[in-house]
């Protein structure tokens, strides 16, 4: 695992983007991986500055995100749609055609997380998953004690993230109880996975993910077992590792 520390948040952004950047040239058919939260929009702005610039073109790659929650609208400003959307698609000249969100007002959720998994292989698996990090160490909506070898699947968001997802809807009952989440195994097959957190309240998890056993308590923590596994900190989220 490769650990980078940076000064600030935009310095975080700016050197994960160079990776997927360089991860894209490197690939005939890149395929990204995408969060949505807070940690991944500095990525996101610079990637933007890229394209802007005519440094990167993103228009014909394929993107999967890792999760969508349950029971919201898919054209709520807080969808996981709505927000890939804003905060990716449109700014990063994507395709929307090719940028795919895990269908979570589907009415077989069963067979949409099936059919998710079915079409993140069909466009050549993941070449670089960027991935943000719970403060209680999940990665996607994988929550503490999911499976390893977990694939696409419904799960109950821990009271922990509905209460740090709170400050995106106006109040603790509108947070979704449930989410579409791509799993910790589909995670892992991702050919580069890219993990980035800012300020100190993330310190605990990254210190558990990066220097912990690998136990579920700690999902993120799985990474270590990673090939090509990359994390990006600023100085306060870093500031729990010896
Ligand atoms: C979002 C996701 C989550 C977030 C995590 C951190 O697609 O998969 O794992 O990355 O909850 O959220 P922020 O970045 O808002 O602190």
């Amino acid at each position: 695992m490769e650990v980078i520390i940076c000064p600030d948040a935009d310095e975080v952004g700016r050197v994960a983007a160079a990776k997927v950047a360089r991860v894209c040239a490197d690939e005939e058919r890149p395929v990204l991986g995408l969060a949505t939260g807070s940690s991944p929009l500095a990525i996101y702005a610079h990637l933007a500055a890229k394209v802007e610039a005519g440094e990167l073109d993103l228009s014909a790659v394929d993107a999967f995100a890792l999760d969508e929650y349950v029971g919201l609208d898919r054209n709520h400003p807080e969808s996981y749609a709505s927000v890939i959307a804003r905060t990716v698609t449109e700014p990063l000249r994507m395709d929307p055609a090719r940028v795919h969100v895990p269908d979570g007002a589907a009415e077989d959720i069963e067979a949409a997380a099936e059919a998710y998994e079915r079409a993140i292989s069909e466009a050549g698996g993941v070449s670089v998953q960027i991935l943000g990090i719970g403060t209680n160490g999940h990665i996607g909506f994988n929550e503490p004690t999911s499976s390893f070898s977990s694939r696409t699947r419904i799960k109950t968001l821990a009271e922990r993230t509905r209460l740090d997802n709170q400050r995106f809807f106006s109040s603790l009952e509108e947070v979704p109880t449930h989410c579409l989440t791509q799993g910790l195994g589909t995670i892992m097959d991702a050919r580069h996975v890219l993990l980035v957190a800012q300020g100190a309240a993330k310190a605990d998890a990254v210190a558990a993910t990066v220097e912990g056993p690998v136990s579920a308590v700690c999902p993120a923590s799985i990474l270590q077992h990673h090939r090509r596994a990359t994390v990006v900190l600023d100085e306060a989220a870093a500031s729990g590792l010896r």
